[in-house]
């Protein structure tokens, strides 16, 4: 089937490809499937509304003060807004502070008095859709982020990059980020998603985004999948996604 064969091109193009970001290694270097979830959440966080450039010396940061959710959850305010300094959009530090706490105070192993964890979060943070949706400043993306990268459950994602290449691959004429657009673009999403390897394939998405399907001037001859492409087919890269109203 053709989305068979448009999953693999994807996943393997991602395994050749992708860029050496901190958050794709684990907090000894090594690379792991799947990822550390805390190391997974605190950078989707970040890169919510700004740049992978932008982000990883916050996050390099961030992680050497605060290695795990416990020291997140144990640490002061003013200390988690002061690794922030610089990001903005202090409210997304602020809820991330205040679900670490939550899930600390209610969804870890709790120790008996002189008993340590292991400091590692790898199979420590919970794995269960409802109670990563009921935190603070967990919305769809952040869910499905963690849950398909941290724990291979099959949930899509959308943001600002894999958006763009959904629209193009299925030559979406509407503006995918507003009304229907937005409930199409998840229902993309989640018809391409694999059941296997949901986190890589997520990633493969945005990753092309970044590198290959750019807003303007996209590298289709360089692209693993412009022969599934409708808006390659037809010479519609500059028109999809239409551009944003100002
Ligand atoms: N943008 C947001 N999350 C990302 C990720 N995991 N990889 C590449 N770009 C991203």
């Amino acid at each position: 089937r053709t989305l068979t064969a448009l999953r693999t091109k994807l996943l393997n193009w991602f395994d050749t490809h992708q860029r050496d970001l901190p958050w794709r290694r684990d907090a000894a270097g090594q690379f792991t499937a799947p990822r550390d979830a805390y190391r997974v959440w605190v950078s989707e966080v970040m890169l919510q509304q700004t740049t992978v450039a932008a982000v990883v010396p916050y996050f390099e940061r961030f992680m050497s003060a605060l290695p795990n959710v416990r020291a997140l959850a144990g640490a002061d305010e003013q200390h988690v807004l002061k690794l922030w300094e610089g990001l903005g959009y202090y409210r997304r530090a602020r809820h991330l502070h205040a679900a670490a706490k939550e899930l600390v105070a209610n969804h870890l192993p709790q120790f008996e008095n002189g008993e340590v964890g292991t400091g590692s979060d790898q199979n420590e943070l919970p794995d269960d859709p409802e109670v990563w949706e009921a935190l603070p400043g967990v919305g769809r993306y952040i869910l499905g982020a963690v849950l398909s990268q941290a724990f291979d459950r099959p949930l899509p994602i959308v943001e600002a990059n894999s958006l763009r290449v959904l629209a193009r691959l299925f030559g979406y004429r509407k503006d995918p980020r507003e009304g229907e657009g937005k409930a199409w673009v998840w229902s993309a999403a989640e018809a391409v998603l694999p059941q296997k390897r949901a986190g890589d394939f997520n990633q493969s998405l945005m990753e092309l985004g970044a590198l290959i399907c750019t807003p303007t001037a996209p590298a289709c001859d360089q692209c693993p999948v412009s022969s599934h492409c409708v808006a390659n087919r037809d010479g519609l890269q500059d028109v999809i996604p239409p551009k944003k109203k100002s």
